[in-house]
């Protein structure tokens, strides 16, 4: 970790919980690998990069739009509001090329340090003039990091695990998932970003609840289905809700990448072999074949897969009408076998599904 990341870590203040749940040291092991393994991540970053391009260059070539909201005197801009949810470091997103393009630009994060790391980086920038981002620091959804909080307090009041999970499965049950501030405070957006977010929405909170249930009663919370399950269904709601708001700017663009499959493989003939000793292989050693599976460079076995939507497709949640282009697919090799402590003898590989909205 960087002197400047630990700075941005210690001193990232606004609301506790989104350090207690992880949001923060998450930001912080996202930056860490991607620096580690940057080679190996390049095609898949390139991939959501490309597409944004393609994006920018439809809103740069239509109409420039009127924007009564914004009195930001942008001579090349378009006008309109760019939205990016879960914007973090900007690893995947050609900001020089995107950002001169619109008013108001709004990065959105529950992860606090990204903002002094993205204020450097667009310190950097020789490019156009460009408005200065609105930083939206907390929950995309304005609901998992309150769920996660309420559930807090309920393991620390019950007098059982049993209880716990009763408690758990029946608030669950009855959690809402409503519309998210950020899709009804700007009336001008012309473009929503959701990259590598959908995924992950629940994947802090349930980790929040499954470390201190365990701490709590010395035993894991998955041993209570009806409460685990009825948790992964929350969730559900929130993908759901998520996808909805995404496309609920009728007249906006939208591009939303989210992982959709994630597997584990060893190396057969190579156990234990760091792939970090040699170059990156051209698309980082993985492709999808024609049935959509995972191919790889070198012989491997798949040890374990995961479906991180619980069942969910992405196509099934956009809303009836939604004008979308055919969905791309791709292999982004996260961690490769031996760059980390937790993987010395593994890696780790999610497929990845991009989506566009056009404007409707
Ligand atoms: C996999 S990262 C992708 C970051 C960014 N697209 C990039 O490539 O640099 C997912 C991001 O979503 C953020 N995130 C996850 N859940 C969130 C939530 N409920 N509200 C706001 N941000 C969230 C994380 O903090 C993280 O920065």
């Amino acid at each position: 970790m960087s002197l400047l990341d630990i700075w941005d870590y210690i001193r990232a203040s606004g609301d506790r919980r989104l350090r207690q749940q992880g949001y923060l040291r998450g930001g912080v092991g996202i930056i860490e690998r991607y620096r580690r393994t940057a080679k190996f991540w390049e095609p898949h970053l390139e991939n959501n990069r490309r597409a944004l391009r393609e994006i920018a260059a439809q809103i740069a070539g239509a109409a420039p739009m009127a924007n009564p909201q914004s009195a930001i005197p942008t001579p090349q801009s378009g006008g309109g509001t760019l939205v990016i949810l879960g914007a973090g470091r900007l690893l995947d997103v050609p900001w020089q090329e995107l950002f001169p393009l619109f008013a108001r630009v709004v990065l959105a994060d529950a992860d606090s340090a990204f903002v002094p790391y993205v204020e450097r980086l667009l310190s950097t920038a020789r490019a156009n003039a460009m408005p200065k981002p609105i930083f939206d620091i907390g929950d995309v959804t304005g609901s998992v990091v309150d769920l996660a909080a309420w559930a807090e307090h309920t393991i620390a009041a019950a007098a059982s695990p049993a209880s716990a999970a009763d408690a758990l499965a029946d608030g669950c049950n009855r959690a809402g998932a409503a519309q998210a501030p950020w899709a009804r405070t700007y009336v001008d957006v012309r473009l929503v970003v959701s990259s590598n977010l959908l995924s992950q929405l629940g994947h802090f909170p349930r980790l929040h609840i499954q470390t201190l249930f365990r701490r709590r009663f010395g035993k894991p919370f998955s041993e209570h289905e009806r409460a685990a399950e009825s948790l992964e269904r929350y969730f559900d709601r929130v993908r759901a809700r998520h996808i909805a708001d995404v496309a609920s700017f009728g007249k906006a663009w939208a591009y939303l990448a989210t992982d959709v499959e994630t597997l584990v493989y060893t190396l057969s003939a190579q156990p234990g072999a760091s792939l970090l000793a040699g170059e990156a292989p051209p698309n980082a050693g993985v492709e999808l074949d024609e049935k959509g599976g995972v191919r790889f460079a070198w012989p491997a076995e798949i040890e374990e897969r995961d479906d991180p939507l619980h069942g969910q497709r992405v196509e099934d949640l956009w809303p009836r009408g939604t004008v979308l282009d055919p969905p791309r697919r791709w292999a982004w090799h996260v961690v490769p076998q031996g760059s980390e402590k937790k993987y010395r003898d593994r890696g780790r590989v999610h497929v990845v599904e991009a989506w566009v909205k056009r404007p409707g």
